[in-house]
């Protein structure tokens, strides 16, 4: 069974072919696929050449339904670990309590609140929630195209943004057969391993050069959005300050910086909570999901006071179930378990450990072009040598699969699928660094000897 497929082709990198038929599944597993297929049929993508059936979880570990143990260095919705009690237990006290919609006065969501906008700069003091991380985009977009009086939005050339109908034409990612806006620029992504030091400036270019066009097409600036570690684009950490004067850039011209953190929010970039913070304030709009309330489903907008009332002065905004008290419950949790555990420093430290040890293991592997991380969020380039740094997605393909025959679970992004993606459960411990590293040398080592 091949999955493998350039993600260009619009099929996910990862994505086990379901067309191919259940290979080595088990009979009841193969039993299980056939009814997934017959009823969610082919758009619901599945990881991995075989796929997993999960049925537990605990911590940073994953188990299958023949009670297989997997280390989970993938998952980032469950960042405070799978199964969280203090996440169960405080959803099960608010839902056993009272759930209802917004349109009520609730302390749960104002006290939410206050501690949650204590986290991001003055100037960002209002929050909008929302369900997930596309809802929080789309009124993102939305709310900048209003405000500018423009259309066109800048995102990186192969970006994923969500899933509505605005959104899906805002993510190149999703393959060259999905149309996207006429008001859409994309930018190759600051990529400091082939862009060198001049990365920051050579995208500011980028981003300059979007601007002009779209004023020559008439659709002027509503906004520049960008996952702030570019994960579907090979994931661009560093260094620190890469996106400042892209951002400056797009600000001074009236545009707004949308700053789409469901991928690095949440503490994983180990400094701060917000991914962005690492390299700059110059942010007019920030949205996150994913982690935010441990796995219900949840996404906020953090924007100014002056921007949110003056959009509410124009437009009504109704969610039935954004900022619902159970939600808000589980994210309070949340921030108590990344506060009181230290996962923020946790993530600096392991993370950082991580990729060093990484970089150890794989000096003198010519197929392995750079490491890069920040905090809990780790790429590994693979090429097909140094010297010409082409990506070899293929190779990676292998790899992903190998660590998950090992028992070991990442996968792969870029637009070849070239990146190892390793990004944990914040929870991710030194036994579990330990047993990354075993798997990934066992990996490698056969891998170099084929
Ligand atoms: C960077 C980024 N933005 C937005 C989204 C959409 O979030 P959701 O799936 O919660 O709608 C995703 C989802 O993977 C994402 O990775």
């Amino acid at each position: 069974v091949s999955s493998l497929r350039p993600a260009l082709d619009g099929v996910m990198v990862n994505g086990f072919d379901l067309r191919a038929g259940a290979g080595s599944l088990s009979t009841a597993d193969a039993d299980l696929l056939r009814r997934r297929r017959a009823s969610l049929g082919d758009l619901y993508p599945l990881f991995y050449d075989h796929p997993i059936h999960v049925v537990r979880g605990s911590g940073a570990r994953l188990f299958d339904a023949d009670g297989r143990e997997y280390l989970d260095a993938y998952n980032n919705v469950q960042a405070v670990g799978h199964s969280n009690p203090r996440v169960a237990e405080a959803v099960h006290r608010q839902l056993t309590t009272m759930n209802t919609h917004t349109r009520y006065l609730q302390d749960g969501v104002v006290d939410f609140s206050e501690r949650f906008l204590a986290t991001f700069p003055d100037h960002l003091d209002h929050v909008v929630y929302g369900n997930s991380g596309s809802e929080s985009n789309d009124l993102a977009v939305r709310i900048a195209q209003w405000r500018t009086g423009h259309q066109g939005v800048i995102v990186t050339r192969n970006a994923y943004h969500g899933t509505t109908a605005l959104l899906a034409g805002l993510s190149p990612e999703n393959g060259s057969r999905m149309p996207l806006q006429p008001f859409v620029r994309l930018v190759d992504p600051p990529d400091a391993y082939r862009d060198g030091p001049e990365a920051a400036q050579l995208f500011a270019a980028r981003v300059q050069a979007a601007m002009w066009d779209l004023t020559r097409y008439g659709h002027g600036t509503a906004a520049l959005m960008l996952d702030s570690i570019m994960s579907t684009d090979g994931i661009f950490t560093g260094p620190v300050g890469l996106l400042d004067p892209a951002f400056r850039l797009v600000r001074a011209a009236g545009g707004l910086v949308i700053a789409d953190e469901v991928q690095p929010g949440m503490g994983r970039t180990g400094e701060h909570l917000w991914g962005f913070q690492r390299h700059t304030d110059q942010v007019d709009l920030v949205t996150c999901g994913k982690p935010l309330a441990g796995g219900l489903p949840m996404g906020a907008l953090a924007l100014s006071a002056e921007l949110s009332d003056a959009f509410a002065a124009e437009h009504r905004y109704f969610n039935t179930f954004g900022g619902n008290p159970a939600a808000v419950a589980a994210a309070n949790a949340v921030l108590d378990e990344i506060d009181e555990r230290g996962l923020i420093r946790h993530a600096k430290t392991i993370g950082t450990e991580l990729g060093s040890r990484i970089s150890l293991l794989t000096a003198d592997d010519d197929t392995v072009g750079d490491v890069r991380g920040a905090g809990l969020f780790i790429g590994v380039e693979i090429v097909t040598d140094r010297e010409s740094r082409t990506p070899d997605g293929a190779r990676a393909h292998r790899i992903v699969n190998d660590l998950r025959a090992l028992g070991v679970l990442i996968s792969a992004v870029g637009p070849h699928g070239q990146v190892l993606k390793i990004r944990p459960p914040l929870v991710f411990d030194q036994v579990d660094a330990d047993l990354f590293m075993s798997a990934f040398a066992a990996v490698l080592g056969s891998l170099g000897e084929v």
